[in-house]
């Protein structure tokens, strides 16, 4: 970048730590709206860019690099997963693609974790109906919800935050099996107490509690289908902080409306922000809007992981987390 500052893009408001880092090295152009930019609007503001720090909702593909020129050596994506972007598209461009591995890792487990428990212990439905003035007293039949000690959690890839929410798991006394693809260290597994399950049916169906931990690509789309969810024990959980497209909402709906599991905890939905509506209605699932990471210290820390991706990359340094 010898004689110019870079220019670097950010689609979205990031916390201000990383918006100063940024400020320090570059020339940054930040989005004035508090929404996702309309694609045009994107495509105009990436124009000329050496960097783009790119949210979630952001579509990276070919139009968008093409828009914003062969200067174009980074995008930095201020999450862990980068279904939004088109990874080959990347490659083709010759421009770098950074995620924000491990800072979220607690967070969105606690958020697991807390989703089990709203879940099982049926703490959505009990706080709206406190809150809605219901009428209750104390007796032994009361709201009651499924206990967790020494039942199974069956998590679908043991990764970071799988293995985080293993981690608390535990603590709760549950029993662990997971799959994915690939199996985990023997040193993992023994901390974990932790039982390779190699088929994703044989999980599903033996598991009181399913977490999804894996990445959304076109194999996952949809992992958890009508077929899968038939094949839960009728007293179990789904739970998913990972990305909503790989639960098939429809068939989750339809499953939870006739018993087929006990219920669900969703951080996530297929058409995010939309909520298939007949989940709306249903007492027995949790709905949050996509909170896995959303604490002031996680979101700060994805923010500054990103702008120092994109400020290596344009400095011509490797980036600290690429995925290309
Ligand atoms: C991620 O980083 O992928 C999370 O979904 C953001 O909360």
């Amino acid at each position: 970048m010898s004689g110019r500052r870079p220019r670097i893009v950010v689609t979205r408001r990031i916390p201000d730590p990383a918006l100063e880092l940024l400020g320090e090295h570059a020339d940054v152009w930040l989005s004035p709206h508090d929404r996702p930019l309309e694609r045009d609007e994107l495509y105009a503001a990436a124009a000329g860019a050496d960097g783009l720090v790119t949210l979630l909702h952001d579509r990276v593909d070919d139009a968008l690099l093409d828009a914003a020129g062969r200067q174009l050596r980074v995008v930095a994506n201020v999450a862990v997963g980068y279904d939004n972007a088109d990874v080959e598209a990347c490659l083709r461009h010759g421009v770098v693609l950074t995620n924000t591995p491990g800072v979220l890792t607690e967070a969105t487990a606690d958020i697991a974790f807390a989703l089990i428990l709203m879940a099982t212990r049926r703490l959505g439905e009990g706080e709206r109906m406190v809150r809605a003035g219901g009428t209750w007293t104390w007796s032994m039949f009361f709201m009651l919800g499924s206990g967790i000690q020494g039942k199974t959690l069956g998590i679908v890839g043991l990764g970071q935050i799988g293995t985080a929410t293993a981690r608390r798991a535990r603590a709760f006394g549950m029993r662990i099996a997971y799959t994915g693809r690939r199996r985990v260290s023997p040193e993992l597994e023994a901390e974990l107490v932790a039982e390779w399950v190699g088929e994703l049916d044989e999980l599903v169906a033996t598991a009181d509690v399913v977490s999804l931990h894996c990445p959304l690509t076109p194999e996952t789309h949809h992992l958890i289908d009508a077929r899968r969810l038939a094949l839960m024990k009728p007293g179990a959980y789904l739970v998913n902080t990972t990305r909503g497209p790989v639960v098939d909402e429809a068939a989750l709906t339809a499953a939870l409306r006739e018993g087929t599991i006990a219920g669900a905890g969703l951080d996530v939905f297929e058409n995010e922000p939309a909520v298939h509506p007949g989940l709306i209605e249903l007492e027995q699932v949790v709905l949050i809007p996509h909170l896995g990471s959303a604490t002031i210290e996680t979101r700060t820390a994805m923010a500054v992981l990103a702008a120092r991706n994109a400020l290596a990359v344009v400095d011509g340094k490797p980036p600290l987390t690429p995925v290309t």
